[in-house]
């Protein structure tokens, strides 16, 4: 629509109107959706019921057929025949659910982070979806934290450019932006939700200026710079003012610094929490707040509608409304809802998802994603017809492998189990299945869902009778494959934990095979870094594979019999035990480093009982090919750094490897981490090939900012470490500072 009949209609709106198009609530109020809810359920408490076929938005009904219907119901049932625009918590795919952030992040193959994303887009859009809540942007430092699934790691290069590649899949670039089967992005949660102190669920946040200047609102900006339409804010207060009242982060620093001048959600009932938070005195205080604060949607209460009509009769709050109904206006009108309101819901429309293109491409990013965290001997496995493999645990037969946040809109049904997948490499007579122990105490907490879920999932089983079967089984073996780890809800919201070890049961079945002298190779999955210090010797090896979507049991067996080479990084830090946390690689080296340090052994920056070091630091991850890299050159040039390594490839097998380029601490005004990463390069060697890899890097990467946001850069030399596998190279150059 022309901007002008946009802006005529605008004006046709009355201030009940206005405020109607504020609001957002979940599909339930208009469809069964059987979705699950994203939050403590409740009355919603309008004074004054709206016309809901007036309100803004809704989300998290994800059936194309059902939106059409609430459509077509809008349009005849209101009368400025607004669209509703449609949201849902597609954070990892649609229907065809790629690896969880934390595991696609660390396969920094971006190209192909980009294509997930397009397929998450395209099937989102024919099934009439319109923006989709994600990419989730918040830095992770703190694996107690259950939301440390959907982020993209501990890392800020990593963030920002998963950031920018997931918004531009989503939304497409210049020509076909937002156009068919493109999607609008709703980046989360600003800001800083991943910091929650002591990693309990919502949380304060405290992290000064400059931490979050250089580091944890740098993934939100390069999303916003990706043109990102939407932004969510967080439940969390940060440095004493609640995310979603909090002025100064949402007009100074996305919409001014950061240029941002799209639509503003509010997190589930988070208006509403400005009161129990402390913070406004009752609801209309806590609507006054999150209008001035540039909220344009509340999401899930009552609260704007009902204290906004009292509130707009002060002329500053009704252009503070008629600001936020513009922008989501706007937002409609870009994905063209007036001329075609049913957008990607016109005949003939199936709903294609789960193309085979699709599958391929998930089974690719399960193989990029999956880290390979040891392998002495075992991998890969052998498949010669006399090798006999005991496929122990409960993971080997279960649909469960999609995560928290994949329930939205996917299908446990849709998933390829790992033993679809091993019986595509190995005969059946060859792999001896146990369930070792049950993954669920019990299915009480699956409420409604109990019954499909124990139909898909077992009975819950004798747990000695389990152990003593998978040792049987295993005596019969010559190697054995144990799935461990978390089951799908023990991360995602609302999942914090205190002791991030294996469950005791788990830990007794390890050792008790280990005692049978056999390989043993793991398959752990999880949302979230575990402490696995105490049975990490018992494997020979161990695979992430994290939650590794409906193509897990495919990819993971190519990986496991060889025909990929796994090359993934970890994107967030394994600690040794929970006291160390918070643990990351980009930390500050202290006045009195361990091991530098000639004072004494006491007085220096270390734990009485625990090493400093982590179990399996950031960027770990073996391949099974050998790789050499040197650097030919490090120069400033008017254009920037321009740097020049090579690598060679030194096995007999091609391979997918990720070099890291980290830039190593330097003298500067706000002390910088000891190393943090600036670069990756994703390559394909063949066996026994030779590469030069030249890249530039802007003088911009090399600046900090202080505690009141100004930017430095420092003259002097720099020193930068090519990470290969763990084998660094380190290469200096000198930096001028100039204009
Ligand atoms: C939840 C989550 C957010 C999600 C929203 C809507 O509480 O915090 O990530 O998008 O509510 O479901």
């Amino acid at each position: 629509m022309e901007e002008q009949k946009l802006r005529e209609l605008f004006h046709r709106l009355s201030v009940h109107d206005k405020i109607a198009q504020t609001i957002q609530l979940n599909g339930d109020l208009f469809v069964e959706s059987g979705v699950m809810n994203t939050g403590p359920a409740k009355d919603l408490g309008f004074q004054k019921e709206p016309n809901f076929y007036e309100i803004g938005s809704i989300y998290n009904v994800n059936d194309h057929q059902k939106l059409y219907q609430i459509q077509k119901d809008v349009l005849e049932n209101s009368s400025h025949k607004i669209p509703l625009l449609f949201m849902s918590d597609i954070v990892y795919g649609f229907r065809t659910i790629f690896p969880m952030p934390l595991a696609q992040a660390g396969s920094y193959d971006f190209d192909l982070i980009q294509q997930a994303a397009e397929i998450s887009a395209k099937e989102s859009y024919l099934n009439g979806i319109h923006v989709v809540f994600s990419p989730m942007l918040d830095l992770v430092r703190d694996p107690r934290w259950g939301r440390v699934m959907e982020s993209p790691g501990e890392d800020v290069y990593t963030s920002k450019e998963f950031a920018k590649r997931v918004v531009t899949g989503y939304q497409g670039e210049k020509a076909d932006y937002l156009q068919e089967n493109h999607v609008a992005a709703c980046i989360k949660h600003f800001a800083a939700y991943g910091a929650p102190e002591g990693g309990r669920e919502y949380q304060q946040v405290e992290l000064s200026n400059q931490k979050l200047f250089n580091e944890y609102l740098q993934p939100y900006e390069a999303a916003v710079e990706a043109n990102c339409e939407l932004v969510m804010t967080a439940f969390n207060l940060l440095n004493g003012v609640p995310s979603t009242g909090n002025k100064w982060l949402n007009r100074e620093i996305l919409r001014e610094r950061f240029g941002f001048n799209g639509v503003l959600v509010s997190d589930y009932a988070a208006v509403q929490e400005l009161v129990s938070h402390g913070f406004a005195k009752d609801e209309q205080d806590a609507a006054k707040k999150a209008l001035e604060a540039g909220v344009d949607f509340d999401m899930m209460t009552a609260v704007y509608a009902n204290a906004l009509p009292e509130l707009a009769k002060d002329r500053a709050f009704a252009e503070l409304l008629d600001e936020a109904v513009w922008r989501i206006l706007i937002l409609k009108n870009k994905l063209g809802l007036f001329e075609q309101p049913f957008r990607g819901l016109t005949e003939p429309n199936t709903g294609e998802v789960l193309t085979d293109e699709a599958k391929e491409v998930a089974t690719k990013l399960v193989e990029k994603s999956c880290v390979l965290l040891k392998n002495e001997t075992a991998l890969p496995l052998k498949k010669t017809k006399d090798q006999r493999i005991a496929v122990i645990g409960p993971y080997a037969e279960s649909h469960f492998t999609l995560g928290f946040w994949a329930s939205v809109s996917g299908r446990s049904s849709d998933v390829l189990t790992l033993k679809a997948g091993l019986l595509e490499q190995f005969g059946q007579d060859q792999l001896l299945f146990s369930r070792g122990f049950n993954l669920y105490e019990d299915y009480s907490s699956f409420g409604p869902l109990k019954a499909g879920f124990e139909q898909l999932n077992g009975p819950i089983e004798d747990e000695e009778f389990l152990l003593e079967q998978s040792l049987e089984q295993a005596k019969k073996a010559d190697v054995i494959l144990l799935t461990i780890g978390e089951n799908f809800l023990e991360s995602g919201e609302g999942a914090s934990k205190t002791n991030l070890r294996l469950p005791e049961k788990q830990i007794r079945l390890i050792k008790k095979l280990a005692e049978l002298k056999k390989p043993i190779v793991g398959l752990l999955y999880t949302g979230r870094p575990l402490v696995l210090t105490e049975v990490e010797s018992y494997f020979d090896s161990l695979l992430l594979v994290w939650f590794p979507g409906v193509m897990g049991g495919r990819g993971i067996c190519n990986l496991l019999v060889g025909e990929a080479s796994p090359s993934a990084r970890l994107t967030m830090t394994f600690p040794r035990s929970e006291g160390q946390i918070p643990i990351y690689s980009a930390q500050t080296s202290t006045g009195r480093p361990l091991g530098e340090n000639a004072h004494s052994e006491r007085f220096v920056s270390k734990y009485i009982d625990e090493t400093n070091e982590p179990l399996f630091s950031f960027g770990s991850g073996k391949s099974y090919a050998d790789f050499e890299g040197t650097w030919q050159g490090v120069e400033e040039k008017t254009d920037g750094i321009h740097c020049c390594y090579e690598i060679v490839n030194q096995s007999e097998r091609e391979a997918w490897v990720t070099p890291q380029i980290y830039l190593l601490n330097h003298p500067a005004e706000i002390v910088r981490p000891m190393k943090r990463l600036i670069a990756t390069q994703h390559l394909l060697l063949a066996a026994k090939e030779r590469k030069v890899v030249t890249f530039t890097l802007s003088k911009e990467e090399f600046t900090y900012f202080d505690n009141e946001g100004a930017r430095h850069l420092t003259s002097g030399n720099y020193t930068l470490q090519l990470d290969l596998l763990g084998i660094k190279n380190n290469q200096t150059f000198h930096l001028v500072k100039g204009e």
